[in-house]
């Protein structure tokens, strides 16, 4: 598939799972590129894929995805930058925000307003306004997919990580209730519940970032449950779904296989 012609914004882009599927869609010739994130002290990542895709636009915005204002402006800028690359060209019909990946998130159940903050409520803001932008009905966008990324453990919780495990649960409950029949967007909805996945949020001792009543024996259990995999292997997974995968579908990837799963049933 190519991206030749596509814009992508990727939340929590700059390093870990976010940073290695921006990458593969610059692989795969993406014209425009937001990455939004947190973290701003180290951008060399930035420096390198503006060598390396040269033929690639890439901004940077530094945001905190639970702040929706500061989110609204960040969409806002790129969209309108988008539209000034291309002045010749039909607005909303030959440019656009195609592709949006909601990735950032943090684990830490002693803070757990904020890990609702951050991985639903981000979630579900960027979401919204990725709507507003890209839907085709209101001649606003030219369609184009969500993917939100949740969790193996939004699908089958984990003990000691109750608030995380409920925010990737509520990540796939929220994304099927607005791919249910909203065909008219033109927009498709993906989940994607990555398994063990070897990032900064995986190297952190579960059991500093845990809830309280974790014993040892959980944690070793917990780790030897699945198999780790590269950001790049589960990029590399990741990158069909956007073509064959149905608006509403949920899909795992584990030591770098694709699984499509079965996400919970929505009415009317
Ligand atoms: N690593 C895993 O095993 C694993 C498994 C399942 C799901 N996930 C999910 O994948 C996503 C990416 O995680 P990762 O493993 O790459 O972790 P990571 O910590 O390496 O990367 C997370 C990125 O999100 C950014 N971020 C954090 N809070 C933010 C905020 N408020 N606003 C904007 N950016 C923010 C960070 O700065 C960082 O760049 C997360 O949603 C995580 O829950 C990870």
């Amino acid at each position: 598939m190519s991206l030749s012609n596509k814009s992508a914004l990727v939340t929590g882009g700059i390093r870990g799972i976010g940073a290695a599927i921006c990458e593969i869609f610059l692989e795969n010739d993406l014209k425009n590129l937001a990455v939004l994130d947190l973290n701003f002290e180290d951008l060399s990542i930035l420096k390198d894929w503006e060598k390396k895709f040269p033929q690639a636009s890439i901004k940077f915005y530094q945001v905190d995805v639970s702040n929706h204002e500061e989110l609204e402006k960040c969409y806002g800028d790129f969209t309108q930058s988008i539209e000034s690359l291309d002045p010749g060209l039909d607005k909303g019909l030959e440019q656009g925000l195609d592709i949006v990946v909601n990735c950032a998130g943090i684990f830490n159940e002693s803070k757990f307003r904020q890990v609702i903050d951050v991985n639903l409520s981000g979630v579900i803001g960027s979401t919204l306004l990725a709507i507003e932008h890209m839907r085709l009905d209101k001649g606003k966008g030219r369609g184009g997919v969500v993917v939100n990324i949740a969790s193996i453990g939004g699908l089958n919780p984990v003990s000691f990580m109750p608030t995380y495990s409920a925010t990737k649960s509520g990540i796939i409950t929220f994304t099927n209730c607005v791919a249910h029949n909203r065909d008219r967007l033109g927009i498709k909805f993906l989940t994607i519940c990555p398994s063990f996945t070897d990032t900064k949020l995986t190297s952190e001792n579960p059991r500093n970032v845990a809830y309280f009543e974790v014993d040892e024996k959980c944690i070793t259990e917990f780790k030897k449950s699945g198999k780790f995999q590269s950001p790049d292997e589960l990029a590399k997974a990741f990158f069909p779904v956007l073509e064959k995968g149905k608006s509403g579908s949920v899909w795992i990837i584990e030591g770098g296989e694709l699984i499509e799963a079965t996400g919970p049933k929505v009415l009317y």
